[in-house]
């Protein structure tokens, strides 16, 4: 996504995203006194939901403008920064990072410079949840709601573990075209990056549910790591 162009539509295009329903799901791994933070926390709705639960979140992101609008929600601190190279003089015993954040980078290499530098703002007993997009096939789709409708078209290339998408966001006759690329990282990627740096998965969801492990074919992933 641009979301320099987009981050002002942002909200309204994810309007109907559950964000209440994945807080709940973040709330399971969270104890009052948690110091976390949201990792490519966007306009900051779940540290928002989550400091309205009583939690102290920061949050970086590498886009200004999402930034912006995140600082309107949240009190706490917020980097400006890039996943890729974090500059944090603080340790975290919580690391969140939701809705495909990690699908934004282009290989395992960069998958296991994000995870490596996860690692070295987590406290020896912290918790990482990180929240992946795990398409299975090429597709269409159109969803219309109040004021919008979305058509989405995907085109997912197994081989290259690459998908390309287009949506096409038409609110009060209004038409936003929005295209990106992900990475989508499987099960095992995931698990050999969190070894190679030093970090284990402890359980996989699907669907940001706590009774519902993920699998190869889950639509969407959330993973439980630590340190090993
Ligand atoms: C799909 S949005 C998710 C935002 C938010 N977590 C949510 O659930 O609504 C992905 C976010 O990741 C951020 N992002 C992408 N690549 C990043 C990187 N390398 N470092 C930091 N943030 C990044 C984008 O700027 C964007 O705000």
């Amino acid at each position: 996504m641009e979301y320099k162009q987009f981050a002002k539509y942002y909200d309204k295009f994810y309007q109907n995203k559950n964000y209440a329903k994945e807080t709940d799901f973040l709330m399971n791994f969270l104890n009052p006194n948690d110091n976390i933070i949201d990792v490519g926390c966007g306009t900051g709705i779940h540290a928002f939901l989550l400091q309205q639960k009583g939690f102290k979140v920061d949050g970086l992101d590498l886009n200004k403008e999402m930034l912006d609008i995140a600082q309107t929600r949240i009190s706490s601190k917020l980097y400006l920064q890039d996943i890729l190279n974090l500059n944090i003089n603080q340790k975290y015993n919580v690391i969140i990072s939701m809705f495909a954040v990690l699908n934004h980078l282009k290989n395992i290499q960069e998958l296991e410079k994000a995870l490596q530098n996860f690692k070295n703002i987590l406290t020896d007993d912290g918790k990482i949840i990180i929240d992946l997009h795990n398409p299975q096939n090429s597709g269409s789709k159109i969803d219309t709601y109040d004021n919008m409708t979305r058509t989405m078209k995907w085109n997912y290339d197994k081989k290259s573990k690459i998908e390309d998408s287009q949506i096409i966001f038409e609110i009060d006759n209004k038409k936003y075209v929005d295209s990106h690329t992900f990475r989508i990282f499987t099960i095992n990627e995931i698990k050999q990056c969190c070894t190679n740096v030093g970090l284990v998965v402890k359980a996989i969801y699907e669907n940001y549910d706590i009774n519902k492990p993920g699998i190869s074919v889950s639509k969407n992933l959330q993973f439980l790591i630590s340190k090993i």
